[in-house]
């Protein structure tokens, strides 16, 4: 199958396709998942919480997601490769992002993905302008947890609801090829993505974005997350505690290892 391009996208939303994104952090996650069709994978900075064991993403470096992005991109050939630019990687001036932006493009990224709206409408123009794909991250902004009081439901009053249009409208026009609509009644969602020409990828923003995406370990059932949103189509912490407890089990009865995994 063909390589995903940015416009493999945009042809998704006009011809009302849904498209699937996941993120990934390592090769053979990211293995797994081209071979699974998944169009585009997120070295998301939700890799400082799943793989790091912090409490947030404010806690995830620029570093970091340069090691991950790199896992990730000399692994896979066909999906779109995000990388998310970390918090403080953006925010102190254009400049700065622009240059962490090189070095996630460097590192195997296709397209870098930075949260907030029209307050960031400079750094995005300033990463197209330089040849940096933008996507981007609109409604519950992980990295502002703190200013917004914990993992919420965001744009449930009227005029937040507007702020948050005005925001993904705002990027448009800064130059973003998609936007990452998270924690979002699904009425807020569906009117965005009908009145944005680039495509939007929902997390817990309901059925009507133009893609979905989600952190994998919650979708495989590794991390026990619980939230609404999630599906979990496996039970891999299930597994993965299954086999860990029969290897330890094997081990300590010495019915592993036998003389057919040993050596003359
Ligand atoms: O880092 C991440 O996992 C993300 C997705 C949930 C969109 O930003
Ligand atoms: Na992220």
């Amino acid at each position: 199958p063909a390589k995903v391009r940015l416009r493999h996208l945009q042809e998704a939303k006009d011809a009302g396709r849904s498209f699937s994104m996941l993120t990934s952090y390592d090769a053979l996650s990211a293995r797994v998942f081209e071979e699974a069709g998944i169009d585009v994978l997120l070295a998301g900075d939700s890799a400082g919480t799943t793989v790091l064991g912090f409490e947030s993403t404010v806690h995830t470096t620029h570093q970091d997601i340069v090691t991950f992005t790199a896992a990730v991109a000399r692994s896979v050939s066909r999906p779109l490769v995000v990388a998310d630019l970390a918090f403080g990687s953006y925010q102190v001036d254009v400049a700065e992002a622009v240059r962490n932006g090189v070095e996630l493009l460097r590192a195997g990224a296709e397209a870098v993905k930075l949260e907030g709206g029209a307050a960031r409408s400079e750094t995005v123009r300033a990463l197209v302008d330089a040849g940096i794909p933008v996507m981007g991250h609109l409604g519950f902004t992980p990295q502002s947890v703190n200013v917004l009081s914990g993992h919420r439901v965001q744009g449930r009053d009227h005029a937040a609801a507007d702020r948050l249009a005005e925001d993904a409208q705002a990027l448009q026009e800064a130059g973003a090829f998609a936007v990452v609509l998270e924690l979002l009644p699904s009425e807020v969602s569906g009117r965005i993505t009908e009145f944005l020409e680039i495509p939007t990828i929902g997390i817990g923003a309901g059925p009507d974005c133009d893609g979905q995406v989600l952190v994998w370990q919650d979708m495989a059932g590794l991390s026990g997350f619980e939230g609404r949103f999630v599906r979990r189509f496996a039970d891999l912490r299930g597994e993965l505690l299954r086999a860990a407890t029969e290897y330890r089990e094997a081990v300590e009865t010495k019915e592993y290892p036998t003389a057919e995994h040993s050596f003359e």
